[in-house]
């Protein structure tokens, strides 16, 4: 029989239904703990993103922040400094008067010591008080904005005030780092969920909430074009580049037990390939996609002790020049050991071992102190299987490649091949370009609005379940193995303000390819400039 295509099955029109409300949904009343709320992440992320939530009128009517943390806080300064906080980082800058009164009439603090059980009983006092003022049961969300010493202690205080109890409603956030290696990470994940169920756990890896990275899913899944040509047969290699101009800052202290592998490899870059490797999901439910992602964690290639050296690089910039000042290296930095090994750039080969992706490397790397700051996806294909153009034709030719453009530009840029405008035969490569800025006239929210906006609505989807997280750790596990008992010799082996070690150019390299240099911010301002940038890599190029 026909298709009918312009009539909608009730079936669908239902799912449709429930899928708009899905995704307008405000969230039901709802308590915002900050454990740790005088501490940086509160500051720089939490407050601005709650705000900007609350400009936007995604916050339901019911809503409280409640702070909690050590000291006096005097209310008036603390408004003042978070305040500041929101001026320097939140996408909209400074806020103004009246909505801004408005928004901290829903402030609150709560004065204690982490490990003072009083101080959860008062919470939990304070929560059952603002349940009967609403005369409903909120959700709550008690986000642990604390360093790492103090993570295990807070749940154990939560779970002796019985704030883990209503298994719906109260919810846990954890920040990364998600233990130190697989074994501190299984550890923690069993403490954690000896007191909470994995329902009421949301981890986050705020790369999950960029709107980019969500957008790989959306571009896979959401085309017929792309989706038959995902795959070994017509992909020659992924590369994964999230580049950082800045240093470590103030967070030696941190960064010295943790190194680039661990800060974002562990992370932030192995989640992003696991989007781009992933089988499609049957449905966007969130146990749904995790499942799929960790099919990916499951099928990347362990690589072996003794083939650690050509498959992953490691780096520590010294002191170079970028825009035109002069930096200092990392073992300048404070809290950081003159003599320090830690690495501050890593470069990692992997293969996914599965019948999409066998024998197709993944090249992921990231750095601090690089030349620009910049994260990008290439999706580099194989040639034509057959060239029908006479030699001539094809001085500029290359094969076809498509850019996934992370930050701080956000868009899509696919390069292929025309005819060169004049009486002869010649290929060229230009640039197809799609913009978030342009497309939507919009920015896009910042990741921590939407992660915490779904944890408030109960939906885990962008966050890390406990085996995703102990998956990650078990793929770096070996490279972590290797780097802890061989120290470097040659560290620092680049210069601030430059593209990286030599070392991480051979290993990509010994493979017949180069990496991409970004060309989306050339492209960005100048269409012409793009056309050259997209032909104008070495022949070498695979
Ligand atoms: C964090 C790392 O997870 O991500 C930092 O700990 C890093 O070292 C940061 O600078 C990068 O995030 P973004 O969003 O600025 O790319």
């Amino acid at each position: 029989m026909r298709k009918v295509p312009h009539l909608m099955r009730v079936a669908d029109r239902e799912n449709l239904q429930r899928g708009l409300m899905e995704i307008t949904s405000h969230p039901e009343a709802s308590v915002f703990v900050i454990i740790g709320a005088t501490g940086d992440l509160a500051w720089r992320k939490l407050v601005p993103a709650l705000y900007n939530l609350f400009l936007d009128h995604w916050l339901p009517k019911r809503f409280e922040v409640v702070g909690v943390g050590r000291g006096e806080i005097n209310r008036e300064a603390f408004e003042g400094h978070l305040r500041e906080g929101v001026a320097q980082f939140s996408r909209r800058g400074k806020a103004e008067d009246g909505p801004w009164r408005d928004f901290i009439a829903h402030l609150s603090f709560l004065t204690g010591a982490l490990d003072n059980p009083q101080t959860f009983s008062d919470l939990a006092q304070k929560l059952s008080a603002m349940d009967k003022e609403w005369g409903t049961r909120a959700n709550r969300v008690f986000y642990l904005a604390i360093p790492p010493d103090f993570i295990e202690p807070a749940i154990r205080q939560l779970a002796k005030a019985r704030l883990n109890q209503d298994r719906e409603r109260a919810r846990i956030v954890i920040e990364k780092p998600f233990g130190h290696d697989l074994e501190s990470a299984s550890r923690l994940n069993a403490h954690l969920t000896s007191v909470f169920n994995e329902s009421q756990i949301y981890r986050i890896d705020h790369y999950l909430g960029k709107e980019t990275v969500q957008n790989i899913l959306a571009f896979r899944f959401g085309n017929t074009l792309f989706e038959p040509i995902w795959n070994r047969r017509y992909i020659d290699h992924v590369q994964i580049t999230v580049a950082e101009q800045v240093g470590v800052g103030h967070r030696g202290a941190y960064y010295e037990n943790a190194g680039a592998l661990r800060d974002m490899i562990q992370n932030h870059l192995l989640q992003i390939l696991c989007l781009v490797a992933m089988e499609a999901p049957v449905s966007f439910d969130a146990n749904e996609v995790r499942n799929k992602k960790v099919d990916v964690l499951h099928a990347i290639r362990p690589i072996r002790a003794e083939h650690i050296h050509q498959s992953a690089v490691r780096g520590q910039y010294g002191a170079g020049w970028i825009e035109g000042s002069h930096l200092s290296g990392y073992r300048s930095e404070s809290s950081v050991a003159p003599g320090s090994s830690t690495e501050t750039y890593a470069a990692v080969k992997f293969y996914v071992d599965n019948w999409r992706w066998q024998d197709v490397p993944f090249y992921l790397r990231t750095g601090k102190r690089l030349s620009t700051r910049i994260s990008e996806v290439a999706i580099q294909f194989r040639p034509v299987p057959h060239q029908t153009f006479p030699p001539g034709a094809l001085l500029d030719w290359r094969a076809n490649r498509l850019l996934i453009a992370l930050q701080p530009e956000e868009g899509i840029l696919l390069r292929f091949e025309v005819k060169h405008p004049g009486p002869t035969l010649r290929l060229s490569p230009v640039m197809m370009q799609f913009y978030y800025r342009e497309a939507f006239k919009a920015a896009p929210p910042e990741a921590y609005e939407t992660l915490l906006l779904d944890i408030m609505r109960g939906d885990p989807t962008l966050f890390m379940r406990a085996d995703q997280v102990e998956a990650a750790w078990r793929v770096i596990k070996p490279i972590q193995e290797v780097w802890e008992t061989v120290n470097p010799t040659d560290f620092p082996n680049y210069p601030a303000g430059s593209w990286g070690p030599e070392g991480a150019e051979i290993l990509i390299a010994q493979d017949g390819r180069s990496w991409v240099m970004p060309t989306i911010l050339q492209c960005r301002d100048d269409i012409a400039k793009c056309g050259v940038a997209a032909g104008n890599e070495s022949k070498g190029e695979k």
